[in-house]
């Protein structure tokens, strides 16, 4: 079932830069999207479009049949789309990390008690031991500020999470914590999310549907497989894939699946290829004990 419908959307920015340009776009409820692209391709304004936050210049964007054009949705909207800040800091505003996650909830009207119970919930989530909750959310890291930021989000328990850059300052094991986390928020909660992102190996190992943006515009949308399988159309965002799919392709003339997108399904594509050659090779290759995005730093 169709969740958002973004409907030939073009946003300018005051200044008169074009940021998107008819962008047409469906998102299903529990999916899990990536909007990848180039500095300045547009994911930003169109996250943000998708929240509610900016409103298309032209044409629309409908969350669950509300438009989000429509005066006086805000309240509606909140609920079902939540829109975690590139920055941490263009979020956070109270005084105490407490009140700052209970700071929707509370706008919307819960109970006192019942705002606690959430606010420790989502704490425990996000990783937040409540030693924190008198801290101001100003004096802690980058990497914490984001987890307080995607918590306050939750709090309000919107249909659709939009992360814009999740990993921001998370070292590899946090990342993989935050996307986890996320991941799991899908399959128990039945949560759809989007996130931006420029970690292709992040994108690798959570997304099933990428759409990749350039110049505001989308250059392709589909299952992550098939969309780093063409290398030549990616090029064009300036996004290279992940290392696991680049040696795939470089292997694919040697009989090896070029569309491994992790080192694990690499090292099974090159041992299945290896067995069609020679037979079983009995640990020719070991995969190692390899966790889901191999190379965090690699862009
Ligand atoms: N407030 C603004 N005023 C004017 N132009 C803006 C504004 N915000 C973004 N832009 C421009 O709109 C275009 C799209 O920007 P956007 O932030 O959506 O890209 P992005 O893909 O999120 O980039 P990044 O990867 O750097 O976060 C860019 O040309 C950018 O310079
Ligand atoms: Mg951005």
């Amino acid at each position: 079932m169709t969740l958002v419908r973004v409907e030939d959307a073009t946003f300018s920015y005051p200044d008169g830069t074009r940021a998107l340009d008819g962008v047409t776009l469906e998102i299903t409820r529990g999916e899990f999207v990536a909007l990848i692209g180039q500095n300045g391709s547009g994911k930003t304004t169109l996250s943000k479009c998708l929240a509610g936050l900016l409103r298309p210049t032209r044409g629309r964007v409908v969350v669950d049949g509300i438009d989000t054009a429509s005066k006086g949705v805000m309240k509606d909207l909140v609920r079902r789309i939540g829109y975690v800040f590139q920055n941490p800091d263009h979020q956070l505003f109270n005084a105490r990390v407490y009140d700052e996650i209970g700071y929707g909830p509370k706008n919307l009207g819960v109970p006192e008690a019942e705002r606690d119970a959430i606010i420790r919930e989502v704490a425990a989530v996000t990783g937040l031991h409540p030693d924190l909750f008198g801290e101001h959310p100003f004096f802690l890291s980058k990497g914490l500020r984001q987890r307080v930021a995607i918590a306050a989000t939750l709090a309000v328990r919107p249909q659709v999470i939009v992360v814009d850059e999740p990993t921001t300052g998370q070292d590899y094991r946090q990342s993989i914590d935050v996307m986890d986390f996320l991941v799991r928020l899908r399959v128990e909660r039945g949560h759809t999310i989007v996130i931006v992102t420029h970690e292709m190996p992040i994108v690798a190992a959570y997304a099933e549907r990428v759409v990749a943006l350039r110049g505001g515009r989308i250059l392709m949308d589909g299952a992550a497989r098939e969309v780093f399988s063409r290398p030549d159309v990616l090029a064009e965002t300036f996004v290279k894939p992940p290392q696991a799919t680049r040696l795939a392709h470089a292997w694919a003339r040697n009989g090896v699946r070029g569309d491994a997108l992790t080192v694990d399904e690499l090292v099974d594509a090159m041992r299945a290829a290896l067995a069609a050659r020679d037979g079983p090779p009995a640990g020719r290759l070991e995969a190692g004990a390899a966790h889901p995005p191999q190379e965090a730093g690699d862009v």
